[in-house]
């Protein structure tokens, strides 16, 4: 979601600032500006559409002029995407400008309040009242002027501010939406997010709510509402650049799936011991475990999915009723949660808004929460009980594919541990379990070794209107994931349904031609899943089966098979996703779509 830029220093500011916007392209937008202070005034510009149109309109950065200025990339809430609706927003007299992540719940009150003054509003934003307040209350003195509108805000936010009176300052404050500062050598920035920062520096501090950053060329102060100063640690951030580059590959999410069997290597060697899952980073007690009579997973889209299957391994491995709920959903239905409840919160950017209320609201009745987070130090990490990083490096594609791969990872790694603890995982299940687990990067590579039959498949198939992914138990998990893919990079319709329950109504919609993509790698249900492949045929449909390579058969029912090697049912997922990951690839690529920024997406979804 929006993207907030910011630069103090001594070079031209807006070249630079661009060039962090571009980093921060993949959280999805839909217009982009930046404003800077010239020495004498504010010079902005501002453009619905890509950055490119900005870039063009100023030369690349080149006519405008200052060496300190904000920018932002703007994913439309309250609005149209329009030139004046993106920010970065101005105050009447256009003393003061502001860039905004988050959303302004009492904007319509603030606004009347100030139109019944004789404020003139150009744009129909919430963050346009945040320039006109601080305007409005502006005395002489800009952090004190701050701090006040501060105290008349409902809603989240992270904002930059800038000055006319002042070319030697930014003014970054956040609450619910992330923001960090970057240090450099009499340089400082501001950024939503490490990539659009990691060229110029690794060192940042971590903005934590309500606090208050004063950012000159060479000094950051950071104090709190009532003007204490607060002493910050400062972060090295440890992801490789090259991470956050797309490395000679056309797209990110390529080589975000081919990243898959290091990034799972990453995930659980440090956690296998001598044999043993060692998870020494979550402070849960034996007993506190032994206590729980449930598990409740919280979390949305694709990281909501790998609850789904984490509800088969759980139950199975460590007997104990699981219930996985949409994060979006959870809280505004009266929840059973309590003290002997086990949370699960899954999320790849740890800041999603949905899963971030959920969480609290499990906390609130009592629950322990252990969140599966990839970015460092995010809200949900901070907030949560006890975290368990993901180890995927930054995932710049929208559509998530290693973050995916490892907080499955993370999920296996668990339901070992704790079934270990339990008593329900037996000593020879424990050894086969962590053999297979640590073979997961080797089988991923031979699978991500015949992408060309993947490929070809798509080539037969990108025309297709409408998709069904069918599968059952765990695949049936897996099929859901499989479907998002597909229609989010290449807008093709699908449907990810439960194989025996087709029957139930589906069914009709299945005509010559229609093409389900049947997940048959269950062992125990292989019988199954081929009378309902059969049932689809007999109504036209051209299946694609995926199976494992010791059920040929399958081949000879599909029109099509993808083979992927054997592993024990519960890790299967790991393996067949791939297959599903590199055929929404293709077949977006086929079809020229704009897979990394697909169209109304966002990377972090930062509103409710
Ligand atoms: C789909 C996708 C989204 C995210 C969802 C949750 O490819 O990436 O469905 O999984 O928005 O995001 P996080 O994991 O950041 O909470």
């Amino acid at each position: 979601m929006c993207g907030i830029v910011g630069y103090i220093g001594y070079e031209q500011a807006a070249p630079l600032l661009l060039n962090s916007l571009e980093k921060l392209e993949y959280r999805g937008y839909d217009s982009a500006g930046i404003c800077l202070n010239d020495g004498s005034r504010l010079v902005y510009e501002k453009a619905k559409g890509k950055l490119q149109v900005l870039k063009n309109l100023t030369d690349n950065g080149k006519t405008l002029s200052g060496t300190v200025g904000i920018g932002h990339t703007r994913w439309a809430t309250h609005g149209e995407p329009s030139d004046v609706n993106a920010h970065p927003h101005l105050s009447e007299s256009e003393r003061f400008a502001v860039v905004h992540n988050g959303i302004i719940e009492n904007y319509i009150q603030l606004k009347e309040h100030l139109a019944a003054k004789g404020v003139e509003f150009l744009s129909k934003t919430d963050t346009e009242v945040i320039a006109q307040l601080i305007e409005h209350y502006y005395k002489g003195n800009l952090i004190d002027t701050v701090i006040k509108v501060l105290s008349k805000l409902e809603g989240s936010y992270a904002l930059g501010v800038i000055s006319k009176d002042n070319p030697d300052e930014i003014i970054a404050v956040r609450k619910e939406s992330p923001l960090i500062i970057g240090l450099g050598e009499n340089e400082n920035f501001i950024a939503s997010d490490v990539t659009a920062i990691l060229a110029k520096t690794r060192k940042i501090y971590r903005l934590e709510n309500n606090e208050i950053a004063i950012i000159k060329r060479d000094n950051v102060t950071i104090i709190d509402t009532d003007k204490e100063e607060i002493q910050k640690e400062i972060e090295t951030v440890n992801w490789d650049i090259s991470a956050a580059e797309k490395g000679g590959y056309e797209h990110f999410m390529f080589k975000e799936i081919m990243e898959q069997p290091k990034a799972i290597r990453d995930t659980i060697a440090p956690r296998i011991k001598d044999g043993r899952v060692v998870l020494d980073e979550i402070k849960l007690t034996d007993e506190q475990l032994r206590k729980f009579t449930k598990i409740n997973i919280l979390a949305c889209g694709s990281a909501y999915h790998v609850g789904v299957v984490a509800k088969y391994v759980f139950e199975k491995m460590l007997r104990k009723p699981v219930e996985v709920d949409l994060a979006s959903e959870f809280r505004y239905r009266e929840p059973i949660v309590d003290e002997k409840t086990l949370t699960i919160v899954i999320s790849q950017s740890g800041e999603t808004a949905d899963t971030k209320e959920a969480m609290k609201e499990a906390q609130r009745r009592g629950s322990h929460v252990i969140s599966v987070v990839n970015v460092v130090g995010s809200a949900i990490a901070v907030e949560s009980d006890d975290v368990i990083y993901t180890w995927a490096g930054p995932e710049i594609a929208v559509a998530t594919t290693k973050a995916y791969s490892t907080q499955l990872a993370v999920i296996y790694l668990m339901a070992i541990y704790f079934g270990d603890k339990l008593g329900t995982v037996s000593e020879d299940e424990y050894r086969i379990y962590i053999k297979e687990l640590e073979q997961l990067p080797d089988k991923i590579n031979q699978i991500l070794a015949d992408k060309e039959n993947i490929q070809y498949l798509a080539s037969k198939n990108f025309n297709c209107k409408d998709v069904f992914f069918i599968g059952r138990n765990i695949d049936y998990a897996l099929s859901l994931e499989g479907s998002l893919k597909l229609k989010e990079i290449s807008y093709i319709h699908s449907e990810a349904y439960a194989a025996g329950e087709l029957k139930h109504g589906t069914i009709s919609l299945i005509e010559q031609g229609t093409l389900v993509i049947a997940l048959a790698t269950h062992e125990a249900l292989i019988g199954k899943i081929v009378s309902n492949i059969e049932e689809v045929q007999a109504r036209g449909a051209n299946v694609i089966g995926v199976a494992c390579s010791n059920h040929p058969e399958i081949a000879n029912i599909a029109q099509s098979t993808i083979f992927i090697p054997e592993t024990c049912d519960m890790l299967l997922p790991s393996l067949a996703v791939i297959p599903l990951q590199l055929f929404a690839y293709y077949v977006a690529s086929l079809k020229g779509c704009d897979i990394d920024k697909p169209r109304n997406l966002a990377k972090s979804v930062t509103v409710e």
